[in-house]
């Protein structure tokens, strides 16, 4: 049984109040400002409340290299994403190495503390990250946009965005403290960027079988056209939840951050995520933050054989689909059929069902889940 401690150890805070925070935003204007997308300022608050313990900061060089190269971070612990600040070479002219400059969308959101101003090669980037150069891989293609120089250093945290899912934005030392009220000693988290279709269910729900608790945690933030939009997704698992799941068992929180679809190495980040929320375990299924083919079904499940260290379980499951014959959900490691009696949970037929107005059947989707999709014009990210 891992232990439930925080990745690194403890719950990072580095969120600013009290004296110190009206000091910093009366200097703002005074201090370099560096506009940001709503995604960086989200990341800016996962930074702050924890989500992203033990980072404190947009990772500096060493860090970048490591994790890069070696899936970890200097001082040794995993780590796959790195957590990056870019900014454009003119903006980088203006800041030394040691200033203060703020960070803001339409309000100030961070003071950064710039440690350290370094080049990087977009291609090693896309490569060790998503294992692919293509552009036509939405990351790589983002990283191809990326600006020219990286900021590392620690943030502060000035200002939160409202977000209008304020009821499902759960804070780390929320969650874990809402777990142990209810006397969940393991928490399985479920990462998801979908709408439940029935393979989803059972992947949850076979999993909390051996839990206390299930952490059903979406992705509430940049999707790739064709996703579906956040309100449809958290919609669709209220009507889920309310229908079909055992209140006291469940809770439903966002995870507040863009989408990468970096197959296995998402797949540890998200794993290393929902370890900061408090779980003790983390499913794994099919294609685990996979975009196209890109990446092996299960290279989600190998890539963990590459740590000892993670302190948090994962628990693998091989696709679910319905079998014809079992009349049952089911996967291939206890449904004996051939493999033509198998159907599929395909997003692409999903999608096109859900485009011509129509329900999807009963063996493949709730009804009351299809029937929030239906309500809505166009579910899906445009
Ligand atoms: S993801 O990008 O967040 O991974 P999705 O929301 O579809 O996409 O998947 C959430 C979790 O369910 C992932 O662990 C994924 O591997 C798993 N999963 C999705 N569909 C299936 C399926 N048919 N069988 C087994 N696992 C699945």
């Amino acid at each position: 049984m891992p232990g439930n401690l925080p990745h690194g150890g403890h719950l990072v805070n580095r969120v600013l109040s009290g004296n110190r925070r009206a000091r910093l935003l009366e200097e703002a204007s005074g201090l370099k400002n560096i506009t940001i997308s709503d995604d960086l300022s989200r990341d800016i608050e996962n930074i702050a409340n924890g989500v992203f313990s033990p980072l404190e900061g947009f990772v500096c060089k060493e860090d970048y290299d490591e994790i890069l190269y070696r899936k970890r971070l200097a001082n040794g612990l995993p780590w796959t994403i790195p957590i990056v600040l870019d900014v454009s070479s003119e903006d980088a002219a203006e800041i030394e190495e040691g200033d203060d400059i703020i960070l803001r969308s339409s309000q100030p959101a961070a003071v950064m503390h710039v440690e350290e101003k370094y080049g990087y090669d977009r291609r090693a980037m896309a490569e060790q990250v998503f294992g692919t150069n293509d552009r036509a891989h939405p990351g790589v293609a983002k990283t191809y946009g990326m600006k020219e120089v990286l900021l590392g250093g620690k943030i502060e945290l000035l200002n939160e965005i409202k977000t209008p899912y304020y009821r499902y934005a759960l804070k780390p030392a929320e969650t874990r403290a809402l777990f142990r009220e209810k006397g969940w000693k393991t928490v399985v988290g479920f990462q998801t960027r979908n709408v439940a279709h029935l393979g989803h269910e059972y992947l949850q729900k076979t999993a909390l079988t051996f839990a206390d608790g299930l952490y059903i945690n979406p992705v509430i933030g940049k999707k790739k056209k064709g996703d579906f939009k956040d309100e449809v997704i958290l919609e669709s698992y209220e009507v889920l939840i309310d229908n079909y799941y055992p209140k006291d068992r469940v809770v439903l929180g966002i995870f507040q951050t863009e989408m990468r679809y970096a197959g296995p190495r998402e797949a540890i980040f998200h794993a290393l995520v929902r370890k900061n929320f408090g779980c003790t375990h983390f499913i794994v299924g099919r294609d685990h933050a996979g975009v196209g083919s890109y990446y092996h079904p299960y290279a989600a499940h190998e890539i963990f054989g590459e740590f000892d260290d993670l302190g948090i379980e994962p628990m693998f499951f091989k696709a679910f689909y319905h079998c014809t014959k079992c009349a049952a959900i089911t996967n291939e490691k206890v449904c004996p059929h051939e493999p033509n009696n198998r159907v599929d949970f395909s997003g692409t037929k999903m999608r096109a069902l859900l485009e011509r107005g129509e329900k999807p059947a009963a063996d493949s989707m709730r009804p009351e889940v299809a029937d929030v999709l239906l309500r809505y014009r166009n579910p899906f990210v445009e």
